[in-house]
């Protein structure tokens, strides 16, 4: 039998290896143009949990792109774990600015990972962290380490919003009844900062349109005589914003609760350097919400943001043209006590609201979720805690992070469990953006860190 570190420095390659294999299909759930390669990667992980060890493995259709769902049951009288993760990816754009194509993973060393990362779209978000699940699995089964029972319920539609996932999950509660559910989709503070994410943010996804005249006109025979939709467009959106960088969007702040005092000192202890991180991002100053620290800004509090903007001629030299129409899409993350629904109710009323004469305005909510935030003295959480501090030797600090995952506070609904969230990735592996990456020290710290949870939670759960 084989010791964790030892299984895995036997298997490294291999398990790299086979990672390759799932981030060679490009399973980008936004774009039907990749449906077959979607489905292509329910077929990669079904297989790769069925050799893990799992005993039971089905591919669950939907409406939408399937469910993978796995279990390994030793003992009805033992805890479970319910494993969630996701094989689709983000969109791959802007091509141009990776410097290795997005389906072909290679591994490169970077200034912050010399010894090498996984360049590859889904390396971080969330191929690459899955699929340390995966592989702790096959080391506890192989080397009989495995403490309670497990089941993997792995989605491919994440980055769109996740809806057949939650009609699965509201049709299926026994076949998902668990003790806690384990998620590796988040980050941690630092290699030598472990974190442990105990909030997510909510998110309220609308696209808005801004009609003027019926059809797109001479910007010089009408130019100044009608409302240009583009230029309206920009003033309501630079509106949403006060002075402050306050929301100005009446009630939007009503539900949020405000942290106490003691509560934003413990949340500044955490290291952070703002000099790191103007430097990382090549930007001279930071921006936000005025009275809160940038680490509160992107977690605590909620936000409003472009997210595209567009209409009108864009096309290569110039064209003299007053645009019929103008589009934005805009989030709002939101947090504990916004509710997104009421929240998307609030947005659009008031965005009709400040429409001036001479244009009409459409507002379509697109997806949107409920926040999250899980406390620190569960049996979950705790150990979470002591497995980070087993293999990183550092106690892992507690922190709420600005991203979403809307399906995490359905699970809690639906399935009445909470979810720990077991990041092992960085802010800087590049999610969502070009150059996507994954230290292979964080891959394997994963697959090494995730069999202790197991053994704590299921020593814990004894007790
Ligand atoms: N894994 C991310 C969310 C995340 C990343 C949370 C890092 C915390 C830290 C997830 O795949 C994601 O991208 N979520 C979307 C929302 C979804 C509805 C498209 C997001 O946060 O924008
Ligand atoms: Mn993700
Ligand atoms: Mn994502």
């Amino acid at each position: 039998m084989d010791s964790v570190g030892e299984y895995i420095s036997r298997n490294k390659q291999r398990f790299i290896n086979e990672l390759f294999e799932l981030l060679r299909i490009p399973s980008v759930s936004a774009d039907s143009a990749f449906s077959e390669d979607v489905m292509n990667a329910a077929k990669n992980v079904a297989a790769a949990l069925t050799d893990a060890g799992c005993e039971l493995v089905e591919i669950c259709e939907t409406k939408g792109y399937p469910i993978v769902y796995g279990e390994k049951i030793i003992d009805s009288s033992l805890p479970t774990v319910l494993v969630y993760g996701h094989y689709d990816v983000q969109p791959p754009d802007p091509i141009d600015l990776w410097d290795s194509p997005p389906f072909e993973p290679v591994v490169r060393p970077t200034e912050l990972h010399p010894d090498g990362a996984i360049f590859a779209r889904g390396a971080s978000d969330d191929k690459g962290q899955m699929f340390m699940h995966v592989k702790a699995l096959e080391f506890m089964v192989r080397n009989d380490r495995l403490p309670c029972n497990v089941k993997f319920m792995i989605e491919g539609e994440e980055e769109v919003g996740s809806s057949s996932l939650g009609d699965f999950v509201k049709e299926n509660h026994d076949k998902l009844k668990n003790d806690i559910i384990l998620i590796s989709d988040t980050g941690m503070i630092a290699n030598d900062v472990p974190s442990i994410t105990t909030g997510l943010r909510g998110l309220s996804y609308v696209e808005v349109e801004v009609t003027g005249p019926n059809r797109d006109l001479h910007s010089g025979l009408y130019g100044g005589a009608v409302a240009n939709p583009i230029n309206v467009l920009n003033k309501m959106i630079a509106s949403l914003h006060d002075e402050n960088n306050h929301i100005a969007i009446p009630g939007f702040y009503d539900k949020v609760e405000d942290l106490s005092e003691e509560e934003r000192r413990v949340m500044g202890m955490a290291p952070f350097s703002l000099d790191a991180y103007r430097e990382a991002l090549e930007i001279d100053a930071v921006y936000g919400e005025k009275n809160y620290t940038t680490n509160e800004r992107n977690s605590i509090r909620p936000t409003l943001d472009v997210n595209g903007i567009w209409g009108g001629y864009t096309g290569e030299g110039a064209k003299t043209v007053i645009p019929s129409k103008a589009y934005a899409k805009i989030s709002m993350r939101l947090v504990p006590q916004q509710d997104w629904i009421e929240i998307t109710e609030l947005f659009t009323k008031h965005f009709e609201s400040i429409a001036p004469v001479g244009v009409r305005v459409k507002v379509t909510p697109h997806h949107g979720g409920q926040s999250y935030v899980t406390p620190i003295d569960s049996i979950g959480y705790q150990a979470a805690s002591k497995a980070y501090e087993t293999t990183f030797g550092k106690v892992p600090i507690p922190k709420r992070n600005g991203g979403s995952i809307p399906i995490v506070p359905l699970f809690e609904d639906e399935l009445g469990t909470k979810s720990i969230l077991m990041g092992f990735g960085l802010d800087s592996n590049a999610i969502h953006s070009p150059n996507e990456h994954l230290a292979i020290w964080n891959f394997l710290k994963g697959i090494e860190t995730i069999p202790y949870f197991y053994k704590y939670f299921a020593e814990l759960y004894k007790n």
